[in-house]
């Protein structure tokens, strides 16, 4: 089977139609200038925080350069819906046990060590992380293999941008991510039935892709703990399992790395999974999804709408892409 490519037009355009309650967030974020900057400075994402961190005076340092919006015509899913209807087993296997639950994660201090095919590894701090990079508004729908999805405006900078700076060697064929795994902060990770720590991998060319996107924030705000504090991977072409939550670990390979939900069950989640509306999951149908808040499900769209990322895959069997 051919991977079906859409016109761009198809499935791609400039504008969308924010809901009244985003246009409020617009002008927060714009106001904000510099605020996501204090937000994240000041650990706004820890314990403490409320899910919804009221915008503040940045020290400086950070500031949110350009909006792109790739979701195509349509409305974003209001924060209250995204930040309490979540996967996050480490917290909880019921949609809402993240909300209730991942407060208990500390994010600061928090630092990512990165590994492997480079020639720049090391231990990076959360601060050091970030401030070189100016954030971006990136609105991309988001679709989970369990056939629902959400369109979201994430806050952050390109992941090709940050793992350039380690200078990955000929030998990086593939990045490897991995997630804060604590019993003490995650008590109910023993009940998550995953092999935790959580694990993600990309090919290479996928993550240097520019849709590939790290995100810090979300609607101006900083990333709530349920949405993967303090800094979660965000791949938009791919089912929802793909963006790996709350980053402790980035390790270039030149093996495919393992990944959790593909080595829990190889027989239903692959290394790719593209979304394929074409392609079924064992279990149940992947050619149509129910965008939480509406009524009648939507057909889903190849690559979840982002048919730029083809190419990656040319002369690949989709079915392998699952
Ligand atoms: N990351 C970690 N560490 N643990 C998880 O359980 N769940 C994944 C992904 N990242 C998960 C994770 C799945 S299945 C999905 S659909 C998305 O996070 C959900 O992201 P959201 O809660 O922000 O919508």
């Amino acid at each position: 089977m051919l991977i079906r490519i859409l016109p761009p037009s198809a499935v791609i355009s400039s504008e969308i139609t924010p809901e009244p309650t985003y246009y409020r967030r617009r002008d927060i974020l714009a106001r904000m200038g510099l605020g996501t900057a204090a937000l994240l400075a000041s650990g706004c994402g820890d314990a403490a925080a409320p899910a919804t961190p009221a915008a503040a005076p940045a020290p400086g340092g950070l500031k949110i350069a350009k909006r792109s919006e790739r979701a195509g015509g349509e409305t974003v899913t209001p924060f209250e819906t995204t930040s309490t209807y979540n996967n996050y087993y480490e917290f909880g296997t019921d949609k809402g046990d993240p909300a209730r639950n991942a407060h208990s994660l500390r994010t600061r201090p928090w630092s990512v060590a990165v590994e492997g095919e480079c020639e720049a590894p090391g231990r990076i701090d959360l601060d050091a992380l970030i401030r070189p990079h100016a954030l971006e508004e990136r609105i991309y729908r988001h679709r989970c293999v369990e056939a629902w999805s959400i369109v979201v405006p994430w806050l952050g900078f390109p992941l090709a941008d940050l793992l350039k700076r380690f200078k990955p060697t000929s030998k990086a064929k593939y990045v490897a991510f991995e997630t804060l795994y604590d019993k003490e902060q995650m008590p109910l990770s023993r009940w998550s039935g995953l092999d935790l720590p959580y694990k993600e991998g990309l090919r290479i060319d996928e993550a240097m892709h520019p849709l590939s996107f790290m995100s810090v924030g979300m609607y101006g705000k900083v990333l709530p703990n349920q949405n993967g504090a303090p800094l979660r991977l965000t791949i938009p072409w791919k089912y929802g399992y793909k963006s790996i939550k709350s980053v402790v670990r980035i390790r270039f390979t030149e093996r495919e790395p393992v990944t959790t939900w593909k080595q829990m069950a190889p027989q239903e989640y692959g290394f790719y999974s593209n979304v394929d509306p074409a392609v079924d999951h064992p279990r149940w149908s992947q050619a149509t999804e129910r965008r939480l808040g509406e009524l009648f499900k939507r057909k889903t769209l190849p690559f979840n709408g982002y048919p730029e990322v083809a190419p990656l895959y040319a002369g690949l069997d989709p079915k392998k892409l699952y």
